[in-house]
């Protein structure tokens, strides 16, 4: 694992940014799987700024996203398929039909899963994963568990994880309860990962996935057996580890 200290939010982006783009600029058919919530928006602001530049060309590159909240319209505004496109996909000179996301409203969620993962499949696996990081130590919605789940499948939210996106909805009672997720395995197979964090909040599981044992009640702690891993976070978030990185 490679840890990055960045300079402040804005820099975490910067640096993220960087490794997208260079890996677009070296192969342009790059499959990027990407991520939503708060911490990726730096990053999908200077991947904006680099297309407008003409240092990156997204025209062919495709993109899976790691998940979506069941029960949420593509159309609703806090579903991940619409984030994506506020936030990155409209700004950039994507073709939209190369970009997935997974669906929240599917009639049948076992097929859904099952194409996700074919999907992938299809277009060559991943080459960047992009990942925030969960209070509990989750990364896409594989919330804390007994076992590590390995492929796309749908999760019930933890009480933890609906209270930390309570601040997207008008009112709790709003908050999806289930989503559907990429896999532990699913994540594992990309062949970099770039997890961007920010913020004193999540100082302390920084600490415990990634210095303390591997674990699938600490989902992020799989990561420490990745052979290609950048953590990019600010000094609050890094705050526990400083001595170690
Ligand atoms: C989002 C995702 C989640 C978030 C995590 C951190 O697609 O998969 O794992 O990365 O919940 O969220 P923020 O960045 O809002 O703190």
């Amino acid at each position: 694992m490679v840890f990055i200290q960045a300079k402040d939010y804005d820099d975490i982006g910067r640096r993220a940014s960087s490794i997208l783009i260079s890996q677009v600029i070296l192969n342009k058919k790059s499959v990027l799987g990407l991520a939503t919530g708060s911490s990726p928006i730096s990053t999908y602001q200077h991947m904006i700024k680099a297309n407008a530049s003409g240092l990156a060309d997204f025209r062919e590159v495709k993109t899976v996203n790691l998940d979506e909240y069941v029960g949420l319209d593509p159309a609703h505004n806090q579903s991940y398929f619409y984030f994506m496109n506020e936030n990155l996909f409209k700004h950039i000179n994507i073709d939209i039909a190369q970009t997935r996301v997974p669906s929240g409203i599917s009639k049948d969620f076992a097929k859904e899963c099952v194409d996700y993962e074919n999907h992938i499949k299809s277009v060559g696996g991943v080459d960047i994963q992009l990942l925030g990081l969960g209070h509990n130590g989750h990364i896409g919605f594989n919330e804390p568990a007994e076992d590590f789940p390995v492929t796309t499948h749908c999760v019930d939210l933890t009480e933890s994880t609906i209270s930390a996106n309570e601040r997207f909805f008008e009112k709790r009672e709003d908050v999806p309860t289930k989503a559907i997720t990429m896999g532990i395995g699913t994540i594992m197979k990309a062949r970099k990962i770039v997890l961007v964090v920010n913020g004193e909040a999540k100082a302390d599981i920084v600490e415990k996935a990634f210095f303390g044992p591997v674990t699938p009640n600490i989902p992020a702690s799989v990561l420490q057996l990745h052979p290609d891993v950048v953590i990019i976070g600010d000094a609050q978030a890094f705050s526990k580890i400083q001595n170690r990185i």
